[in-house]
Order: structure tokens, then sequence, then C-alpha cells
């Protein structure tokens, strides 16, 4: 089993970058297949920190890096980003860099929509990241998104250009807002089309030949299962499949290539923007484990809500997503605690339930049960050993394979690369 796929088996930020970047090394590729720039994933080596959005993790270690077809591309942001790693000194060409030419583009348009729908919702927002990609996923199973390979025949995109105009100047209008300015798009599309032709290719045969040669495939997932479109808490979720599964459909490899999944899992967790959230902690142990965690979004700045680990929710996760084993991340954050507290169930309307459930108010009503487990007072941050963790550490580490019934494989705990505890090699596997 030579290639290992990364997700995220929460409500994303779980540490999915610094696990890739870590892995990277010994990776011959690394593909991202779903999901645009709303990921933000930091990497902090040394004295550097990269913050990624729709680069691959794998860039900065110089390992092939892919954007799948899977994946949705703002082309300006695509260029924004690519200047600024280069300018921290990462290198970046057409031979260690590719995007598929079948990728769907976020247009200004898309993002223009996100911003409306969310402000027209009021308190019923999902707070999205602002960056056009539900519409842009829309666009794309709508049949009328402009997509990579467009960009090299621009001259010929006047249908396209219809369809498009036709869906949206009516939603457009319905916002008062002027139709789509064509010649405007179409003059930006022109002025940024070289820059991303210069990477875009078929990748479905470059990674196809990446394979037959033996190679060792990694693929990172952005954003966490319970963000997923159709596994997630629906409608608080993004517009893709962030699933192990996806992994294929959005590289154009068969499902046989995702070989070991690594579940990304945040020692306790975390979410940004609304939804429902059983362990949720509004008290000051919530506001300090937030503080040590530095749970702040790397895409808008905003703060992460923050809980308690939820064992039923990523019990299914791992389920769902056919997670093979998990890095359980940010041990470290809960250091110094008098108590640590794990959800074991729920109970909902005085029944108690060992599943997180599908509709949404059942969601919101679910109360967690806990089990309470000792703290430790000793520093488990920068451990690179496990026999270097205090005993009580050790017994959370279990407890949570134990309830999640997924073996922990990794064990992060700080930001940097080498603060990685490896108990199980995902590419030995
Ligand atoms: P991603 O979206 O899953 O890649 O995660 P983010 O990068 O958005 O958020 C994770 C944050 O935690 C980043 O700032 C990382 O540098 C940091 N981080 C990752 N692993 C650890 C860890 O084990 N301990 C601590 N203290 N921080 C970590
Ligand atoms: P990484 O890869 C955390 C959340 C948004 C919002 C919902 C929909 O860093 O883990 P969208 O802009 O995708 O339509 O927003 O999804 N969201 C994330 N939350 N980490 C992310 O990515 C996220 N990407 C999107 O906050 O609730
Ligand atoms: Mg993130």
């Amino acid at each position: 089993m030579a290639n290992v796929t990364v997700i995220g088996a929460q409500w994303g930020d779980e540490g999915k970058g610094k696990i890739v970047d870590w892995l990277a090394s010994r990776a011959d590729a690394v593909v991202r297949f779903q999901g645009g720039h709303n990921a933000g994933h930091t990497l902090v080596v040394g004295d550097k920190t990269y913050k990624l959005s729709l680069l691959p993790s794998g860039i900065v270690t110089g390992t092939l890096s892919i954007v799948g077809n899977g994946v949705v591309l703002d082309p300006w942001h695509l260029k924004a980003e690519v200047e600024k790693l280069e300018g921290q000194g990462v290198e970046i060409n057409p031979d260690n860099f590719a995007i598929a030419d079948n990728c769907p583009l976020i247009l200004p348009i898309h993002r223009d929509l996100d911003g409306l729908r969310e402000t027209a919702a009021g308190s019923g927002k999902i707070g999205t990241t602002g960056r056009g990609i539900g519409p842009a996923y829309e666009d794309k199973v709508g049949r009328r998104a402009i997509r990579v390979c467009d960009l090299a025949h621009l001259d010929h995109l006047e249908p396209q250009l219809d369809r498009l105009c036709a869906h949206h100047d009516a939603l457009r209008a319905g916002f008062d807002q002027p139709p789509i300015d064509r010649e405007r798009l179409l003059a930006e599309l022109r002025e940024i089309a070289p820059f991303v032709l210069q990477f875009a290719q078929p990748v479905w045969k470059r990674l196809k030949k990446v394979r037959k040669a033996g190679a060792k495939i990694l693929f990172e997932g952005a954003q966490g299962v319970l963000l997923d479109i159709d596994h997630g808490t629906y409608p608080f979720v993004t517009s893709s499949n962030t699933v192990s599964g996806a992994a294929a459909a959005g590289s154009g490899l068969g499902p046989n290539a995702t070989g070991f999944v690594l579940g990304i899992v945040k020692a306790y967790t975390t979410r940004v923007g609304s939804g429902p959230f059983p362990t949720e902690l509004e008290d000051e142990v919530g506001k300090g484990i937030g503080e040590r965690g530095h749970e702040f979004g790397t895409v808008t700045g905003r703060q992460r809500r923050v809980g308690w680990f939820d064992a039923v929710l990523v019990r299914q996760t791992c389920a769902i997503s056919g997670v093979t084993g998990i890095a359980l991340t940010k041990i470290d954050v809960l250091d110094g605690l008098d108590e640590v507290k794990v959800c074991t169930g729920y109970r909902l309307h005085g029944k108690i339930m060992d599943y997180f459930p599908s509709h949404a108010a059942d969601q919101a009503a679910v109360e967690p049960i806990y089990e309470t487990m000792p703290g430790w007072k000793e520093s488990t941050a920068g451990a690179r050993s496990y026999a270097d963790l205090p005993a009580n550490a050790v017994k959370y580490i279990q407890r949570v394979q134990e309830l999640i019934e997924t073996p922990v494989a990794l064990v992060s705990t700080s930001p940097q690369r080498e603060d990685t505890i490896l108990m199980r090699d995902p590419f030995m596997d």
C-alpha cells in the first residue's frame, strides 16, 4: 500500500497541512482533489511559516504537486499564492507543479454571489469563507462552468458565456445587481490565461505515469468529513465531498489508488462558521484551549469555536471515510488541564444515541454524555517519542483510540514539522 490519503476527520483545521508536509518528503507526488482556496493549511518549518490555501502542501518540500480536477480554481488567487510562496523562497515551475486542465474556475461573479447570499441570509448564514466555492461547484454540476482548458479557447467562449449569463443574470437581478459584464470578464480571463496554462495538463495521465513507476502518491484533503456535502452537518457544510473516496474521482485515479487513509484528528474539537457543535465550550476552559491552540482561521482570521473531543463524531467520520489510522494532533494544547472530557454518546429527547443523527434539528438538540479523565501537568510540547509522553496523556490517547475504534498512527505535539511521533508508518502499511 504505497499511497496515503490524508483527510480531516472533524470540521477542518485538524492539522492536515503539517502532517502532509511531514509526509511529503517521502512522497513522489502530492495531490489536492477537492475544495478550493477556502482551505487554510499552515506549515511551520524552523523559523518559517507557510500558509497555503490552494497549492498542495508538498510544494514546500519541492515534491511534485498537483491540483486535481475535483478542485475549483480561482486563477487570480492562484497567481497571488504562487507569487507569495516564491517570495518565501519556494520554487514553483511546470516541473514540480501541475493543474488539471478540466478543473472548473472560480470567477469573480462566484465570489460576489457567495457574499450576496450570506448577507441576505442574515442569522441563517452558513458562515462561508466568502471565496465563491459553493457557487462555483453549482456551476460545475449545472454544466455551465468555465474550465482551465477553456482558457486556451477564449475565442470560442460565446456559447458557454450565454449559458453562464442566462443563469447568473437572473440571480443577480434578484439581488439588484447589474448583468455580468461579458467584455470585462473575457478581458480578465485573457490576461490571466497564460499564467494558468503554463501548468495545465491532463493530470490523470501524469499521475498514471508516476504510479506506473511505483511512486508514492500522497492525496491531500481539505476541510473535514463533517463539512462533507453528503455526510456533514448539512446545510452547514462546504460544497464538495471531503471524504477519502473523493480522492479517486478528484484526481483521475481509481479507488484502489487511495491506499492508507490517514484521518487527521485534533485532540479536542473546533469549528469555524455556523452550525451544530454538541461539545462546544462557551466558558473559560474553552477560551483557554482556543488561546493556547491559536484557534483563529487561516483564511478569514475568524475565531474558531472550541469544544471537548467528540468520540461519537470521530468514530462516525472514520467509518464513513474508511480511515485506516489517525494522526492525533495538538495534544500539547491540552497540557496543564486538571481534567479532560470526552463525549462518548448523546442524549436526544431522553434517548441514548451512539451516532450523530442526520436531521439538522436533531443535530442541534443532542446533548453530549461525557467521560471525565484526569489531565496532565507535564508538557507534551515537542515530544518526539511515545515514551516522552506523561502517563495520563498516554491514557487519553489510548481511550480515544478505543472509543473511535481506529488505531492512532501518529501523534503531533507542536506546529513544527519534526515534532511528530510515528507509531505506524502509513507509507509502509
Ligand atoms: P489544516 O487546515 O488541517 O491544515 O489545519 P490549520 O493549519 O488550519 O490549523 C492547524 C493549526 O495548528 C496550524 O496553525 C498548525 O501550525 C497548528 N498545529 C498543527 N499541529 C499542531 C500540534 O500538534 N500542536 C500545536 N500546538 N499546533 C499544531
Ligand atoms: P481547511 O482545509 C475549516 C467552512 C466554512 C463554512 C463552511 C462553508 O483549512 O481545514 P465554504 O467557503 O467552503 O463554502 O464554507 O465550511 N470551511 C472550513 N472550516 N477549515 C476549512 O478548510 C474550511 N473550509 C471551509 O467556515 O462553515
Ligand atoms: Mg485550515
